[in-house]
């Protein structure tokens, strides 16, 4: 039995306030993605799932003279760094396993190559899950960010991936169901 449900994380005000702000519908998406992908590279599918939910819970916006500053934004953004920190306050309020929270406040730390250090760095399975179903989601000129789903629909959807994820952890190996340390 999961401690925490995407309908969990849904619902808590910091997500309304900060991932409605970066797209609900993009982080709806990536979640599935990370869930599915989860499968094919043996990582828990509940950790992807949430972990892609949540990993661009550190936007913020960018204006200048009330246009969106790209040239700023690719400079000087660290949204996976305080994407980190927001989810993992998060997931920690509303009861997670403290291990799975950690797991996946960096797998929202390296879901983008900003916060890397330089050279050779190896994701672990789940970062690379979360990397790749960012990159899956994304659309030409950022536009994945405003893609717009209405409330009864995003509802629907998390939904769903919640019991998708139950169905397949009730019926998974248990070795895919367990944290271990290799899933770092
Ligand atoms: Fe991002
Ligand atoms: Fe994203």
């Amino acid at each position: 039995m999961r401690k925490v449900t995407l309908l969990d994380i849904y619902e808590h005000p910091i997500t309304q306030k900060y991932v409605r702000r970066s797209g609900m519908a993009h982080a709806i998406s990536v979640a599935n993605h990370a869930f599915h992908l989860a499968q094919e590279y043996n990582v828990n599918p509940d950790t992807a799932a949430k972990a892609g939910f949540l990993h661009d819970i550190g936007h913020y916006e960018w204006y200048s003279d009330g246009e969106w500053d790209y040239k700023d934004y690719r400079e000087f953004d660290i949204h996976p760094i305080k994407g980190a920190e927001r989810a993992h306050k998060l997931l920690v309020r509303l009861g997670e396993n403290k291990r799975i929270a950690k797991e996946i406040s960096h797998a929202v730390l390296f879901h983008t190559d900003s916060a890397l250090p330089e050279g050779e760095f190896q994701l672990s399975p789940l970062q690379l899950v979360v990397h790749l179903a960012d990159e899956k989601d994304k659309q030409p000129g950022d536009s994945h960010h405003y893609r717009y789903i209405d409330r009864q629909k995003e509802l629907t959807r998390i939904k769903q991936l919640d019991k998708k994820i139950e169905k397949h952890m009730g019926s998974g190996p248990p070795s895919q169901m367990d944290n271990g340390p290799d899933s770092y």
